[in-house]
């Protein structure tokens, strides 16, 4: 079987979640015995349709324009037995690069108009259309997000549609791509790749496994992500340096600080810590929140502990800026920003204890 396996999105250097499932897809195809060639359509110039018919009149079967998708990408997709078609999910439908190229396959069709039993009317082959299978990616965790897109792609491909991959949040998942439920996703996409070559179409268990729910506690993860883009707007970065400089997401409350303090708790560097943090925060955010460690395990509480065996009284901002790592710890203690109160020795295991 010859696959031709297009990549719409205009990200690379491993930021494209597209890129990320398709791969793993392609590796099980070829796995099954598969040729596979990908082509990353944000390397290749195609023009919009014009709309001029030429191909259906003037010069059949052949497209006015002289672009990549003239000289190259028709005559693949024409030898395609498979086609697979990658695509970030753009305002609930495919990206308007994937947009471009399916424009360009007119030619593929002669311009008759055939009514089918159906009611529908259709274009006869000019030359056979590969089949095809949909491959998608989106920022939202909702399945419905991919409606419009499925309802579309059976519309347009009818019988000729082998699957369809959807991947909701995924952009949580690739955030924790080394992590278990990425990995078990990673691999059901693997899977599915052999299934469609060897069978024809993806199981049902397979396809429950792709939609495993990539994070998990959806409430938690939309609060980090919020204060990921709220700090790259602070910041006046992009979401790519953001990832590349390893920043951390600047908590704004009480509770935002409590969940990324709990983030970033290192179970392994508290392994022999027991222990009660107490914070007192003022300025811009006012209120106080402690942490008992216990062993390798971090219990995050609001408001005052009974007895605690390190109190931090400290500005909001000040601390946020120590957590950031925006401001030394250690010279801010020096220049008393903030007070403490307690074993000095614990303060001095910051760094370890929540460096993760
Ligand atoms: C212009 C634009 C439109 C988007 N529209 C949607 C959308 O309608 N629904 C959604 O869930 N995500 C949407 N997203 C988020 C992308 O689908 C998501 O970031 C995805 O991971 C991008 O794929 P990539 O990583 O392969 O580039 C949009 C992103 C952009 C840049």
């Amino acid at each position: 079987m010859k696959v031709l396996a297009l990549n719409s999105s205009p990200r690379g250097e491993g930021q494209s979640k597209t890129e990320i499932m398709l791969s793993h897809l392609v590796h099980g195809m070829t796995e099954a015995g598969a040729e596979v060639e990908i082509v990353n359509l944000r390397d290749k110039k195609i023009n919009t349709c014009s709309g001029c018919f030429q191909c259906w009149t003037k010069t059949p079967g052949v497209c006015i324009h002289k672009d990549d998708m003239s000289r190259e990408l028709f005559e693949k997709y024409r030898q395609a037995d498979l086609v697979v078609f990658a695509t970030p999910l753009y305002h609930y439908a495919v990206n308007a690069t994937m947009k471009a190229f399916i424009e360009r396959t007119l030619p593929m069709n002669e311009p008759y108009f055939v009514p089918l039993p159906s009611g529908r009317t259709t274009h006869p082959e000019r030359y056979p259309h590969p089949r095809a299978v949909v491959l998608s990616v989106a920022g939202f965790h909702d399945e419905e997000a991919f409606g419009p897109l499925s309802a579309w792609a059976k519309y347009l491909f009818g019988k000729r549609l082998v699957a369809e991959i959807y991947r909701p949040g995924a952009e949580a998942m690739a955030v924790s791509l080394g992590g278990s439920r990425a990995q078990r996703i990673l691999a059901a996409t693997v899977e599915a790749g052999r299934e469609i070559v060897t069978n024809g179409g993806i199981s049902e268990a397979t396809m429950q496994q792709i939609h495993e729910q990539s994070v998990k506690d959806l409430g938690i993860w939309t609060t980090v992500a919020n204060l990921m883009w709220k700090t790259c707007i602070a910041e006046g970065v992009t979401l790519k340096t953001f990832v590349e400089r390893g920043l951390v997401p600047r908590p704004d409350s009480v509770e935002s600080f409590m969940l990324i303090m709990g983030m970033a708790f290192n179970r392994d560097a508290a392994r022999d810590t027991r222990a009660v943090i107490q914070f007192l925060f003022s300025g811009e955010v006012e209120g106080a929140c402690h942490f008992d460690i216990d062993n390798g395990t971090i219990i995050p509480s609001a408001g005052r502990a009974d007895s605690p065996t390190l109190t931090i009284e400290t500005p909001f901002a000040v601390w946020m800026d120590i957590v950031t790592g925006k401001a030394d710890g250690q010279n801010l203690f020096m220049a008393q920003k903030y007070k403490v109160d307690g074993d000095m020795e614990l303060l001095m295991r910051f760094d370890r204890l929540f460096g993760r």
